[in-house]
């Protein structure tokens, strides 16, 4: 009886969570990685410009690129006034001071970011902590840039059945204390770690189950002060073909695409057929 109660109550919170939580915009990013050389990236951005001007995409989609920080500036400058937003690929917490190596958030925010990407597994794998990965979401809610929080498993975790509580776990940590105030907004990306640059993406049920189980977290930690500003999206191994597996799901709004994205003609391909 008691068990019963508790799963009425998550599944009324897990059908609040899909009908009332979800935005209505989706959104696709970008995460160029180290993959390309300042000209490169400067090259691919004019592609990718080009290539957009001469497509239709639905206004509701909200497109953003995040270059490394030194192709950073020149890209913003491509797009500038144009629908494509611009992320960083990391920021860190502090205002300034004796960080060596550390990019502040307030200078991404003055080059043109409205984005930044946190708690990579990329960056994970080499240390960072979800303390520091929750001071660095809430820095970035305060400089006014929308944090894209990155979580998931690795493949031991999952064949221990440790996957939701990971999920669960990286969520409550890296939302800790945060306090969202109007029209402030959060996007997480579920990227299970073992499928990242491995050419095949997960299926669709278990992005669904995942997206249950982060919309639930964030329920938990927000109550009823997200409404519509917290956006859950897919990533790994992204392509054109797969992308509407993702989309098409009443509790994922977009996709986090990195190798597919360094191409114009694949990422743009796989923007339509969101
Ligand atoms: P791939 O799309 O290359 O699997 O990378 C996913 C990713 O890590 C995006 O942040």
């Amino acid at each position: 009886m008691v068990n019963c109660s508790i799963s009425i109550k998550r599944w009324y919170h897990i059908c609040k969570y899909e009908f009332i939580f979800m935005p209505e915009y989706k959104i696709i990013v970008a995460n160029w990685k180290m993959q390309l050389t300042v000209s490169e990236a400067k090259q691919q951005a004019l592609n990718l410009k080009k290539l957009l001007g001469k497509s239709k995409i639905d206004k509701n989609i909200e497109i953003v690129i995040c270059p490394d920080f030194l192709s950073l500036v020149e890209v913003a400058d491509i797009f500038k006034g144009s629908r494509v937003k611009i992320g960083a690929q990391d920021g860190f917490y502090e205002e300034a001071g004796a960080y060596t190596g550390q990019i502040s958030l307030s200078d991404l925010k003055a080059s043109g970011c409205q984005y930044v990407i946190l708690g990579h597994s990329e960056k994970r794998n080499l240390g960072e902590t979800d303390i520091v990965i929750n001071k660095k979401v809430r820095a970035a809610l305060a400089h006014g840039l929308t944090p894209i929080i990155c979580v998931g498993e690795t493949f031991e975790e999952r064949k221990e059945g440790q996957k939701d509580l990971v999920v669960m776990h990286q969520v409550y940590q890296a939302l800790h204390e945060v306090r969202l105030k109007p029209k402030q907004k959060i996007v997480i990306a579920y990227e299970p770690v073992w499928v990242i640059g491995s050419g095949q993406a997960i299926g669709s049920a278990d992005a669904y189950d995942a997206a249950l189980v982060i919309g639930q977290s964030t329920l938990d930690v927000f109550e009823k002060e997200s409404h519509g500003s917290v956006s859950i999206i897919y990533g790994g191994s992204v392509n054109p073909e797969n992308i509407k597996d993702f989309t098409g799901l009443p509790n994922i709004s977009g996709a986090l695409v990195g190798g597919a994205s360094l191409d114009a003609k694949t990422f743009v391909s796989i923007i339509k057929n969101i």
